[in-house]
């Protein structure tokens, strides 16, 4: 469960990051489809995990989850580098996007963070220009 929650954030920040340079609408479009079924996905993973650790995630299980998430995008650049870079998605966006939405992810974990009115992946609007998310 934990390598598939991972994926899910991890192409999250993929499908944002190509959503928001490219310049298809087919494309964004379908981006936004897969996006909008990640995000449930998500959701149930946020859900779950809160429910087994009340009190936020052991510091192992951080660990482990943010070790394999870095795995999980120098693979996924590894394999989609050379299609992303005409688009202009630096390695460093792809880095920078999906790290902070397993941070962000990490974060709510706690039953006492806001959970209402607030989105399981940061807000691309919300974050460093630099992104360049629209
Ligand atoms: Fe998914």
């Amino acid at each position: 469960m934990l390598v598939l929650l991972i994926v899910e954030i991890v192409s999250t920040a993929y499908y944002r990051l190509i959503r928001s340079h490219c310049g298809d609408d087919p494309i964004r479009e379908m981006c936004r489809l897969i996006l909008r079924d990640e995000a449930g996905h998500i959701t149930f993973h946020r859900e779950r995990l809160t429910a087994r650790y009340p009190t936020g995630a052991p510091s192992l299980w951080s660990l482990g989850f943010f070790g394999l998430g870095t795995a999980c995008v120098t693979f996924l650049w590894l394999s989609h580098g050379r299609w992303l870079k005409p688009l202009g998605i630096p390695a460093s966006e792809l880095f920078v996007f999906s790290l902070q939405g397993l941070r962000h992810f990490r974060r709510r974990l706690r039953r006492d963070e806001p959970q209402a009115g607030t989105h399981d992946f940061p807000n691309p609007r919300a974050t460093t220009s630099s992104l360049s998310i629209r």
